[in-house]
């Protein structure tokens, strides 16, 4: 036991997980509900020859879940939000979502439902932060944390990428790296990379509003839970979704011209 303990290399970079660890070349991460769901999809995803995502390799002795160790970096670094990272990222995301086809949407175990109205037509990936994609060489190679995961629309997945990403933020809340970005030229060539359908590009930015307004409540009501999701929502999460929504709302006109 004691010499287990001396191989784990507390993971940081996430906000939510406690005790996730890396073991030689494995990941271990504690199991929780959704976790069969969860392995189904990785299991689907390596057979369909995806390499953007860790490989399942069971349970451990403590329960934990025992994924690939992806090495790489993830986080914002100059590299991450280059216009360049953003297009693989967009391609990523695509392979993702193209990869997932043929899996059942209607099986359930998800942490959540769709939380876009219109029926679901993929598994997302839902929280594809800088802390959940993982670079090497400056490329955007996997993802990883598939907590979120669900079934719902590509248009979901691609607003709920282009929150951290583009980002769809005010600018006093953003990473220093991204605060004069463009963000309409960002959010076109994520959606150029994707290949995005005209009909889900005019969505986007509605979309973007309803996903503010839900998570908004998703984050409060996890929040009165205790835990993490307090901890969030007492740094100020719940505020930095409303100035987004404000800057979103200002800045609709100009945004949407990129997009149409
Ligand atoms: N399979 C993996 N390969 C490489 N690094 C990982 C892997 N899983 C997690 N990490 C690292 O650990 C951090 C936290 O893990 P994550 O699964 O995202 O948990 P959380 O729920 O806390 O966000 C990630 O940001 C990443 O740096
Ligand atoms: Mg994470």
């Amino acid at each position: 036991m004691f010499a287990t303990l001396l191989h784990e290399i507390p993971l940081q970079g996430g906000d939510v997980t406690d005790g996730v660890v890396r073991v030689g070349d494995t990941v271990r991460r504690p199991a929780r509900s959704s976790t069969p769901a969860v392995h189904a999809l990785l299991r689907h995803l390596e057979a369909a020859g995806f390499r953007g995502a860790p490989r399942v390799l069971g349970f451990d002795a403590l329960g934990r879940e025992v994924l690939t160790y992806l090495p790489g970096a993830t986080g914002v670094s100059p590299v991450s939000v280059s216009d360049g990272a953003l297009a693989d990222l967009a391609r990523l995301l695509r392979g993702f979502h193209d990869a997932g086809e043929g899996f059942p949407l209607a099986r359930g175990g998800w942490d959540g439902g769709s939380n876009d109205d219109a029926p679901p037509e993929v598994i997302g990936h839902c929280d594809l932060t800088p802390a959940n994609v993982v670079f090497a060489d400056g490329v955007p190679y996997a993802m990883i944390d598939f907590d979120q995961a669900r079934p719902t629309t590509r248009v979901f997945d691609v607003v709920t990428t282009l929150r951290h990403w583009a980002p769809i933020a005010d600018p006093v809340d953003r990473h220093p790296l991204l605060r004069g970005v463009d963000v309409g030229e960002r959010l076109r060539l994520f959606c150029d990379a994707y290949g995005l359908r005209p009909r889900e590009r005019r969505r986007l930015l509605e979309v973007a509003r309803l996903r503010f307004h839900r998570s908004y409540e998703v984050m409060k009501a996890r929040a009165a839970g205790g835990g993490s999701w307090a901890t969030l929502w007492d740094g100020g999460a719940g505020e930095r979704i409303r100035r987004a929504s404000a800057w979103l709302d200002a800045h609709e006109d100009r945004l949407r011209a990129h997009l149409v």
